[in-house]
């Protein structure tokens, strides 16, 4: 075990990685098939090569990588674009910053078009991965990138082949607005003057040191006033972000230059008045203490759900669609786990069985939004009009009895109102 650590040494040096002993067996199997690729014996030898920068330690980093992405993610957090990009009369830079395969930063483009600003906004999408990169500019995608609730924002901009499973395709007009760098975060420069920087579930993968620098660094690449914005469920930003409470959730601002020489004042962030961003913020304390350096990575995965998830992640899906299918044999009555198994069989093209799945979800729970939403789409699909009517109308309605701002279950934060909204458009399609 040991004579692996000066491998460890350098990978957490070059990556900032949190990689503890419980990620060892794959960091092992993965500098294993490296120094075979490589034709290379032994680890001292294969180090040798890396230092002398003969062999790239870029496999071994996609490997490693986790590179789970997909378009419109937690929707809600998108929204605070449409909030702060209309005032802005410059042009506008967004940073997708560990973009992964880009859905993401397309995601923003599509944002940037709908509000009317693309033909002055730039977004840039870097990741540390070069393989994420390289299907990031293909902008070719499967139906697992579109298997978030808010997705449907997406494929008005997507064209798909006529293969059984089919490749969707990035709108020109939407690819040519992102562009894609490499850039590790911890080694390299960054840019500047960023209106809105999106950096999430990357801090969830690195060492409390190492978050604590990159977002001094943002800070610096971000304008007066900027915004950084991370995953819900990414750990907690100090000074010298202000930390803002808005309807989109928690975000981190750099305070206009006025406010940024004021002192912090005592009392804790409190919500804004009103469903906007709230005005610019003086430095104030993060919400909670930094938490503790994150959990390893690559615990075991005891619970169903996220096993299947694991699966369908690391690019299995049918080995994630047989495990879904036998978590909801052993455990029937957890709609969650039929929800799953539908939007596997969706990606896998099996309209029918998917339908069975959703009718299953809605027996257990019949005002579960996220299983009419995705019938409906289902529906639509498999050319069943009405039937996609009715499945949009029934969440619109269930939407339009929930509190607006409440998060709809397996909706990936998505509130009644968002929801609601997607479905009353959908309703109208022919
Ligand atoms: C889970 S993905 C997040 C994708 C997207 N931001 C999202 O939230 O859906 C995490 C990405 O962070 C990237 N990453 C991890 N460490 C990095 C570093 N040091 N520099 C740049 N990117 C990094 C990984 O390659 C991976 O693509």
């Amino acid at each position: 075990m040991t004579d692996w650590e000066p491998l460890l040494r350098r990978l957490r040096d070059r990556t900032g990685f949190a990689l503890g002993p419980e990620r060892m067996p794959e960091v092992e199997a993965a500098a294993r098939r490296a120094m075979g690729r490589a034709g290379v014996d032994g680890l001292p030898a294969w180090l040798e090569w890396l230092d002398s920068g003969r062999a790239p330690m870029t496999e071994l980093i996609d490997e490693l990588m986790v590179g789970e992405t997909y378009f419109f993610r937690e929707p809600a957090q998108l929204g605070l674009l449409e909030e702060v990009l209309p005032a802005i009369t410059t042009p506008i830079s967004l940073w997708s910053a560990g973009c992964a395969s880009g859905e993401e930063a397309y995601s923003m483009a599509i944002l940037a078009r709908d509000l009317g600003v693309a033909d002055r906004t730039r977004i840039l999408g870097t990741d540390i991965s070069r393989a994420s990169l390289e299907k990031a500019r293909s902008a070719r995608y499967g139906e697992w990138s579109l298997r978030g609730p808010a997705s449907l924002r997406a494929r008005a901009w997507l064209t798909s082949d006529s293969a059984p499973r089919p490749t969707y395709a990035v709108d020109p007009r939407i690819r040519g607005a992102v562009t894609f760098e490499h850039l590790n975060l911890v080694t390299d420069p960054y840019p500047s003057q960023q209106d809105v920087i999106f950096c999430r579930n990357v801090f969830i993968y690195l060492r409390q040191p190492v978050i604590a620098e990159i977002a001094r660094r943002f800070h610096g690449a971000l304008v007066d006033g900027g915004w950084l914005v991370l995953a819900s469920s990414d750990p907690p930003l100090g000074p010298p972000f202000a930390t803002v409470r808005t309807d989109y959730g928690i975000v981190y601002r750099r305070a206009p230059p006025a406010l940024r020489t004021a002192p912090p004042p005592p009392q804790p962030v409190r919500p804004p008045p009103r469903r906007a961003v709230a005005p610019p913020a003086p430095a104030a304390p993060p919400r909670a203490p930094p938490r503790p350096p994150p959990e390893p990575v690559a615990a075991p995965v005891a619970d169903p759900v996220a096993r299947v998830r694991a699966l369908a992640d690391g690019g299995d899906l049918a080995a994630a669609e047989r495990a879904a299918a036998e978590a909801h044999r052993l455990s029937p009555m957890r709609p969650e786990l039929h929800y799953l198994h539908a939007v596997l069989l969706v990606e896998l093209s099996q309209g029918p069985r998917a339908v069975e799945a959703l009718r299953r979800v809605l027996y257990l729970d019949p005002a579960s939004v996220m299983a009419w939403m995705t019938l409906g789409t289902t529906l639509r699909a498999g050319g069943d009009a009405a039937g996609a009517k009715r499945a949009f109308q029934r969440v619109r309605q269930l939407c339009a009895r929930l509190p607006p701002g409440e998060p709809i279950p397996m909706a990936d934060g998505a509130t009644a109102t968002y929801l609601g909204r997607l479905a009353e458009r959908e309703e109208s399609r022919p």
